[in-house]
């Protein structure tokens, strides 16, 4: 394949709101040893993203400074040592950044086929909340069938993919969202909601008898109300602090009741770790997406350049599902 020597991105000119986000032109990145080069058909827009254009969370050490966690398109080129791709293949892959651009390198291992029966744009909604989704909820909350499971933000990117994750798992699924048309698109997905602007999670998670996994990433208030609305040996996973990271609870009920309480974050964590979420992805989520059990709620899509305008939309929170930029042709 014959690669131009420069590319179109979009960068993160000064930390600030939308309008920092800045069209430029960069050098194709060369993919290292055990990378692949990427072709950007689509990238997603996710929260991390407006964080990092705000200045709130850095790139870790060697990745791109350009935003964007998660695409899809057609490997454009090999690192030494690539075997599993060919050039041409259709993928989509984890991002460590630059996904916001023409082209995009990250290990070889952090690419997926796209599944079978999904198109390109969908493809690029699944890494970011797929990877998070499954290594939070599945690998370290240790969600089972037959459980209670609580989601709040039900209505975003990640809630939309925790929600039908944990449904193909068998689990009873709950979540809080902020508008009557949030929750029907929730109950739509087979989740009991909540609109936690009228109604009480607490109450209604404790009325049946508790949750045994929360996913959170509200903080701030929620964090003692989820521990009021946790089961006895409950477990809540932190992924996000809207509200804020602080809180006064009481330990006692965390010793009492046998509660857990953890979290992560996805970004800095190593690549082989990574590339064991991936291997997890791919042998039990793709087949529940090829089964039509995972569908990719899309909210809408901005040409690379209307990046900024991608954001506005994000923060003003009344999106339901994944927004994507079209990269290729955008
Ligand atoms: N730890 C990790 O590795 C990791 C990875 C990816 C994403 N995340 C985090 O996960 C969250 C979701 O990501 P996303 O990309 O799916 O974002 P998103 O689509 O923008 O979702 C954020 C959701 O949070 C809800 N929300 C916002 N402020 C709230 C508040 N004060 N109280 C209650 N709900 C609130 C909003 O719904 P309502 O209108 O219903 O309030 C919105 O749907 C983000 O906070 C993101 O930073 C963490």
């Amino acid at each position: 394949m014959n690669l131009p020597a420069q590319m179109r991105c979009v960068e993160i000119t000064e930390a600030g709101g939308p309008d920092v986000l800045v069209q430029s032109s960069r050098a194709v990145p060369v993919p290292h040893h055990g990378e692949i080069l990427i072709e950007v058909a689509y990238a997603g827009v996710n929260r991390p993203d407006a964080l990092q254009r705000l200045g709130a969370y850095r790139p870790p050490p060697g990745a791109s400074d350009l935003p964007g966690l998660e695409c899809s398109g057609r490997v454009a080129a090999l690192g030494s040592g690539v075997t599993q791709w060919a050039v041409g293949d259709a993928v989509c892959a984890l991002l460590p950044g630059g996904g916001y651009a023409d082209y995009a390198t990250c290990p070889a291992e952090h690419a997926l086929p796209v599944p079978v029966g999904l198109d390109l744009k969908s493809a690029a909604c699944l890494p970011e909340t797929c990877f998070t989704v499954w290594s939070n909820v599945v690998m370290r909350g240790g969600l089972k069938a037959g459980e209670r499971f609580l989601v709040h933000g039900g209505s975003s990117g990640i809630g939309t993919t925790a929600i039908q994750i944990a449904k193909a798992l068998g689990a009873r699924v709950f979540t809080t969202a902020g508008s009557p048309e949030k929750c029907a698109a929730c109950e739509g997905l087979g989740a009991s909601a909540i609109n936690y602007k009228t109604g009480d999670f607490v109450d209604i998670l404790r009325a049946e008898g508790g949750a045994d996994l929360i996913l959170d990433m509200v903080g701030g208030s929620y964090i003692a109300r989820n521990i009021k609305a946790m089961a006895d040996d409950g477990r809540m996973v932190m992924i996000a602090f809207l509200e804020g990271p602080k809180a006064e609870i009481n330990f006692a009920q965390v010793m009492m009741r046998r509660l857990l309480i953890t979290g992560s974050t996805l970004r800095p964590q190593s690549d082989a770790a990574k590339a064991e979420i991936a291997a997890q992805l791919r042998a039990h989520v793709w087949p529940m997406i090829s089964a039509g059990k995972l569908r990719v709620i899309h909210d809408s899509a901005y040409p690379l350049a209307q990046a900024a305008m991608a954001h506005t939309r994000m923060e003003s929170s009344q999106h339901i599902g994944k927004i994507v930029l079209e990269v290729a042709g955008g």
